[in-house]
């Protein structure tokens, strides 16, 4: 058969709510043009993100009802303990209670104000964990992302000539560690590839740095490297997988993603001490090692959900999803990143809307313009998100390019969910050259999307466009003035 399925049946159901288009435009104006601010029971289809909103399988429900709540050595312990370190291979697991609770862990043992972390690229939490300890978080997305080409099986790569450039300029022990983001979800969620991150691991070595991964969207990588990389068709997704993580001395992973979990992460690493000095500082803020935050259900559900997220006819239809709504809106001229990923599809705002400025926020105008239109939230990940303004010069620093995230929850929406999606974006089409951008009201200083307050603007931008403006380019390139 030619058709993929979605590879389970539906056996409980939650409604959802249909609103009015008056009823948008309140909810919109109430919110500050902030979608997170808005209730989820006023939002139709929530693409918001990935993380934390799946659907659990039968076998997850089943795994709750076993699960030992004893603060101590509890059994969920070790049924969650065996499940990573089977798929991860790293001597120590220690869960925590999410991705960022890792990041925060880690890198207070790792790193201190004079050092530099560089990445294929940071997450916005884990670019907030660095430079919260005075450190910085170096982007170095490889060429084929920075270039946009469509035609790239691995544009999540890191560059390895920019990788090595620095490491041979800089002193011993001022890079801590090196992390490679798998699937790199602030480029697109593209992937990266079974050679990068040999290559990073081999020239790690070489300089004695330890390389870690930031393993959120493992599976769907391992997947990817399946299908994209001919040296890796005949082998098992889990075997991928394990070859990954066999490169890297520990990860760090949020199971709200590939783990199909609600809640919960863990960090693995192979060193001894390192493992010590991190279940010492978890014991203050996340709890006793064998729970690290997490209920006893919560481990249950992460130890099945790590296998489920390996199953090949899932990830095989988990990307069948991705590819309708991709192409779905690539048949009406809607502007997409390619190829498309598997956790999202990324439309290019800067693209669709060539008369919004970067410091107009383009993504942030078709975010709320799809909220709007059909009552659906998606996420941007343009200047709202990693654009900032420059304590010393009030300049707005835009980011390098304006993105939507439609996130795609794991087993949550069907294909008439995606036709729904399709035909409000056609709408906004029609009505693309009248819909203007917006500018901050309010904004705090560190992942200040969350929180900020928006306003619409009207068709005067002049005070806006005659600030000084700096377009933020990848690191090897020079910032212009636009
Ligand atoms: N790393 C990556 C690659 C992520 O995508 C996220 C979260 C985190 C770390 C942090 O994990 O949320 O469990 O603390 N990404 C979510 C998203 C929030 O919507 O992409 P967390």
């Amino acid at each position: 058969m030619k058709t993929i399925i979605e590879p389970f049946r539906i056996k409980a159901v939650e409604p959802i709510r249909l609103t009015s288009r008056a009823e948008r435009n309140a909810l919109l104006e109430k919110s500050g043009y902030n979608l997170f601010q808005i209730h989820a029971q006023d939002v139709t289809i929530d693409f918001l993100t990935d993380s934390g909103t799946a659907a659990l399988s039968s076998e997850q429900w089943s795994a709750l009802m076993r699960a030992d709540e004893s603060y101590a050595g509890a059994a969920s312990f070790f049924r969650f303990e065996r499940a990573v370190q089977s798929i991860f291979g790293f001597r120590y697991t220690l869960p925590v209670h999410q991705g960022r609770a890792a990041e925060r862990l880690l890198f207070k043992q790792m790193v201190s104000a004079d050092h530099i972390v560089p990445s294929n690229t940071h997450f916005d939490t884990t670019r907030a964990n660095i430079e919260s300890l005075g450190a910085v978080a170096l982007d170095l997305p490889c060429a084929e992302w920075r270039t946009c080409d469509a035609g790239a099986a691995f544009s999540g790569n890191i560059d390895l000539v920019q990788l090595e450039n620095l490491l041979n300029s800089t002193e011993y022990g001022v890079i801590p560690l090196v992390l490679l983001t798998v699937t790199n979800n602030a480029c697109a969620g593209q992937p990266v590839s079974m050679q990068n991150v040999r290559e990073t691991s081999r020239l790690l070595k070489r300089h004695q740095i330890p390389l870690f991964l930031d393993a959120a969207r493992f599976a769907e990588n391992a997947y990817l490297i399946h299908e994209r990389d001919s040296e890796f068709s005949s082998r098992s997704i889990a075997g991928i997988a394990g070859e990954m993580f066999a490169y890297a001395d520990g990860c760090l992973m949020s199971c709200k993603k590939d783990g199909i979990a609600n809640i919960g992460g863990f960090i693995g690493v192979n060193e001894l001490e390192l493992a010590e000095k991190l279940k010492e500082e978890m014991i203050v803020t996340e709890g006793f090692p064998t729970y690290g935050g997490l209920s006893g259900r919560e481990l249950e559900t992460i130890a099945v959900g790590l296998n489920e997220a390996l199953q090949e006819d899932y990830l095989r239809y988990r990307e069948a999803a991705a590819l309708y709504l991709h192409s779905g809106l690539q048949e009406i001229g809607v502007p997409v990143v390619s190829p498309s990923s598997l956790h999202a599809v990324y439309v290019d705002a800067a693209e669709m809307f060539p008369h919004v400025s970067a410091v107009e926020l383009p993504g942030q105008a078709l975010a709320c313009e799809l909220f709007r239109e059909a009552g659906i939230r998606t996420c941007e990940i343009g200047t709202a998100m990693f654009g900032r303004v420059d304590e010393k010069t009030g300049a707005t620093i835009c980011a390098s390019r304006e993105l939507v995230r439609l996130a795609l929850p794991r087993r949550v929406y069907t294909q008439s969910h995606y036709e729904y999606v399709i035909e409000a974006f056609e709408n906004i089409l029609k009505r693309r050259s009248h819909i203007r951008g917006l500018k901050f009201k309010t904004q705090s200083k560190r992942l200040r999307h969350f929180t900020a307050v928006y306003e619409p603007l009207d068709t005067d931008v002049s005070s806006l466009l005659n600030s000084p403006v700096v377009q933020k380019f990848c690191p090897d390139e020079p910032a212009c003035e636009i």
